[in-house]
């Protein structure tokens, strides 16, 4: 409203200007009326514009140190989860150690902690969930807080910062449940930290960024790769990395790679069945 007003006031002042002092008939050498400034103006639209800078200014200083601080939660319900970037996919880690990619689960109606983190051998990602705030970079060697607290739902969330091939498909969903549901889900991933659908998570989120079985895509095919063949190699390559491939897995726990190489085993193709 604020700038549609002032839109209006300056545009019907330059059109009524153009109309009002067009050249018309005279001649083109004519000189127009000589007219001397008017100093009470000329003060008013120079401290007014000075008023209102000055405005926002002290709005901006009083209230920008406090707009990113969390309300406080009761000592019993405190959740921290650490949001982890990597090339390219999104790792959660949740206070009782349990992980998932992908897939954040947070508990609704409570304040939830962010710790926004990146591996020291990856780069600079960024976190956003437009629904649940602002963006929040992920990078190497530094921890970055924010925090949220929402209803029931399912956010989208996407990185913000340009991180290499397959950025743009670096999205994740943030499923806000209650909390029963919440810690339903953490003690499940927990018990069940090598089992095939947590590797079925991890082939779908990491891997399948950038591979698919039967044809190239942005790396080669994964079908009948002998990599595959050998869970040595590919543990190998998941933690160190090869050529364009980069160390996807290298800060992955045991339990991880374990669950991983159950699900490879299952995809046809990729193993001598
Ligand atoms: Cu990660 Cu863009």
């Amino acid at each position: 409203v604020f700038t549609g007003v002032i839109f209006v006031v300056v545009e019907s002042v330059l059109l009524a200007f153009i109309v009002r002092y067009r050249r018309g008939r005279r001649a083109r050498t004519a000189e127009g009326p000589q007219i001397h400034g008017s100093s009470r103006l000329e003060v008013a639209w120079t401290i007014g514009p000075v008023v209102i800078l000055g405005v926002i200014a002290t709005v901006i200083f009083f209230k920008l140190p406090g707009i990113a601080n969390a309300p406080a939660a009761s000592a019993s319900n405190q959740t921290t989860i650490t949001v982890e970037g990597r090339q390219f996919y999104w790792m959660f880690h949740y206070p009782n150690g349990a992980i998932s990619m992908g897939t954040m689960v947070a508990p609704a109606g409570e304040v939830v902690h962010e710790n926004i983190v990146s591996a020291d051998d990856d780069v600079n990602h960024s976190w956003w969930v437009p629904e649940l705030g602002g963006k929040m970079d992920a990078i190497p060697g530094q921890t970055n807080t924010t925090w949220f607290q929402a209803p029931v739902g399912s956010y989208v969330a996407r990185c913000a910062e340009l991180c290499g091939i397959q950025h743009a498909h670096m999205t994740a969903t943030v499923k806000v449940v209650p909390r029963a549901q919440y810690e339903q889900f953490i003690d499940t991933r927990k018990a069940e930290a090598t089992s095939i659908a947590v590797g079925k998570e991890e082939y779908d989120e990491v891997c399948a960024s950038c591979h698919r079985l039967d044809t190239n895509y942005v790396g080669p095919a994964l079908g009948k790769n002998p990599l595959l063949q050998s869970e040595k190699d590919l543990v190998t390559i998941l933690r160190q990395g090869t050529g364009d491939m980069p160390a996807v897995a290298s800060d992955w726990t045991d339990d991880q790679i374990t669950a991983l190489v159950a699900y490879t085993k299952t995809l046809k193709g990729t193993h001598d069945q």
